[in-house]
């Protein structure tokens, strides 16, 4: 039986994404949802972690919800940055490496270059406040630490924006997406490869991981629509502030994986390539 890992948030988009990947590499896997296991909960983390001996512990458990967290940003802030040091302290504890996730959200996304590592956050909102907090607490309680910062994902189960897609495109319902924020959109399986790297590497440290290339929603919705031969007439094209949501986000935060690069590890694909392999496997019913 090969390494072993803890996989916090289990049942969420990332987490899921982990798992498959993991027990295809023939890691010995620890699947903990939220039913077993509230990262809040000190005693429950520490007990995971010794109980199941990992080498690795992927933390992909987060307060999600963007536009909740306006409303509920110290619930944002237990859980993603007080919830992620004490994964992080247990981690390091039980002499494993954490492999932590972050976003996009930390920026505010006014920089006309893509963002490296080493730019300074800048959140907009609750969510991206509490995930740069996560961050600096992570590092500072694990030293052997690997934080991802992701966006814009899709991928199987989860809260999914192509499945949506399809499916309100499927049932002729009116689609009202987003044409103006520029974005990434990456898919999930890539992501979880990296991590996977990174994980069995000695490489610390922070690092952007998000497809190459940009686009709106607005035009990932329509490709996604060509490539499952659905009509695509009913996605109707709206900008950032008609769509009237809670929290405001970045208009621009494309991020530029040059950590991994420079480690020879930026294995992520341009957003159309990875779409098409992701498309694929929807129609093959996998
Ligand atoms: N999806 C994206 O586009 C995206 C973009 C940028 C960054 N990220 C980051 O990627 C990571 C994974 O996100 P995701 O997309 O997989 O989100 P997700 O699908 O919402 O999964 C998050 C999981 O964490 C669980 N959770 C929430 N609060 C918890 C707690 N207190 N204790 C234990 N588990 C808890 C959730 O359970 P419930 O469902 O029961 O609440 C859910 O299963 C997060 O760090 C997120 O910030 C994701």
């Amino acid at each position: 039986m090969g390494a072993g890992a803890v996989v916090l948030g289990a049942a969420g988009l990332v987490g899921r994404a982990l798992c498959d990947a993991l027990a295809e590499g023939g890691w010995r896997v620890v699947p903990v949802a939220r039913e077993l296991c509230d990262i809040r909960d000190g005693a429950a983390v520490r007990a995971v972690c010794r109980d199941a001996r990992p080498e690795v512990v992927f933390n992909a458990a987060a307060y999600t919800n963007v536009d909740r967290a306006e409303a509920e940003p110290d619930l944002a802030r237990a859980v993603n940055a007080d919830g992620a040091e004490v994964v992080a302290a247990a981690a390091a504890e039980a002499g494993a490496k954490i492999v932590h996730y972050s976003t996009d959200f930390v920026f505010d996304g006014e920089q006309e270059r893509p963002y490296v590592e080493t730019d300074p956050p800048a959140p907009l909102g609750a969510y991206g406040r509490s995930k740069a907090e996560g961050d600096r607490r992570v590092a500072a309680a694990a030293p052997r630490h690997a934080i991802l910062r992701v966006g814009c994902l899709y991928g199987r189960g989860g809260r999914n924006f192509p499945s949506t897609v399809a499916r309100r495109l499927e049932a002729g319902e009116l689609l009202r997406v987003d044409a103006e924020r520029r974005v990434s959109p990456t898919w999930v399986r890539e992501v979880a490869d990296v991590s996977l790297a990174l994980a069995a590497s000695p490489h610390r440290g922070l690092f952007h991981c998000t497809a190459r290339g940009e686009t709106t929603w607005a035009d990932f919705a329509a490709r996604m629509a060509a490539e499952l031969g659905l009509p695509d007439a009913r996605i109707q094209r709206v900008s950032d502030a008609g769509l009237a949501l809670p929290a405001r986000r970045p208009r621009r935060a494309i991020l530029d994986n040059q950590a991994l690069r420079r480690l020879g590890l930026d294995r992520l694909s341009d957003w159309e390539d990875a779409l098409r392999r992701y498309a694929a496997t929807i129609r093959a019913g996998q």
